[in-house]
């Protein structure tokens, strides 16, 4: 007998897609959306600074203090051609040593997580000093984190390298800066593909502002939004998945200091 039941497969399809789609309000996070490692791919890795990574501190994404921040000690400087004018602040990489006798035969890789620009040299040839020269691809890696993988004293090792997902606790925080007609905001501790390509504010009082990029992972608003609880739309550069962060800061916030959302990319 013939049944007029749809097929299983075409109801799955209805459920899965249309449905949500005649549901406004319901947010549905797209499953595409969680960002995967990407393949692996060759490149040189360097190191600055000493043992402590003090050096690191204040790069070039402008996170401050690596500690507080919790970025730490496993850092990265990215050449140029890596760094995408502070896009691609925040992002985590994979790399792991090879075809070196430097290279600790036991240690598969570490993570580092990108927090400043290594920048172009050009008084130093491209193949001797000028590594972060474009167009190459370069890690320019804190000590300490070099000296998971390699033996410091080679200076310089080929290394394969990826993008993977940033593993975060906890929500993404906003430093704020400023004036009381500018606002500045740090984006900082983002997961999953780390990185932001717009932001948007919202006071208590005001409709959502569209922000722009000012320098590493830090966006602006031409506003007065002194006083008001502020939210925040965060896009991620990798996913171009967006999050809402709502009422992150209270309307007595200060300048200076950082906010934490409850929410996060994954
Ligand atoms: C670039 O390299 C030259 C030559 O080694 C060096 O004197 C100079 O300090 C370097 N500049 C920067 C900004 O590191």
């Amino acid at each position: 007998m013939a049944s007029y039941f749809p097929r299983p497969s075409f109801v799955a399809i209805v459920v899965v897609f249309v449905l949500p789609l005649m549901m406004p309000g319901i947010t549905i996070r797209p499953v595409l959306a969680i960002f995967r490692p990407s393949p692996w791919k060759i490149a040189h890795a360097t190191f600055y600074g000493d043992e402590t990574a003090s050096e690191t501190m204040g790069g070039a994404c402008g996170y401050g203090n690596l500690f507080t921040n919790g970025y730490g000690i496993d850092t990265v400087a990215l050449s140029s051609t890596l760094f995408n004018n502070g896009y691609a602040c925040g992002t985590c990489f994979q790399i792991k040593c090879m075809q070196s006798k430097a290279c600790y035969a036991n240690v598969a890789f570490t993570t580092v997580t990108a927090t400043n620009l290594c920048p172009p040299n050009w008084s130093k040839p491209s193949d001797n000093g000028g590594w972060c020269n474009p167009p190459r691809v370069h890690f320019d890696m804190s000590k300490p984190a070099f000296m998971k993988i390699a033996n410091w004293k080679a200076g310089i090792i080929p290394v394969a390298y990826r993008r993977v997902p940033c593993i975060k606790k906890d929500g993404i925080r906003f430093t704020l800066q400023g004036n009381g007609y500018w606002l500045l905001a740090y984006v900082m501790n983002v997961g999953g593909g780390g990185d932001v390509s717009g932001m948007w504010v919202k006071g208590s009082k005001t409709g959502w502002i569209r922000m722009s990029h000012n320098w590493g992972a830090s966006y602006q608003a031409f506003s007065t939004l002194v006083g008001q609880s502020l939210s925040f739309i965060v896009t991620s550069y990798t996913t171009k998945e967006t999050i809402t962060a709502w009422n992150v800061a209270p309307s007595n916030w200060k300048f200076g200091a950082t906010y934490k959302a409850n929410v996060n990319f994954r």
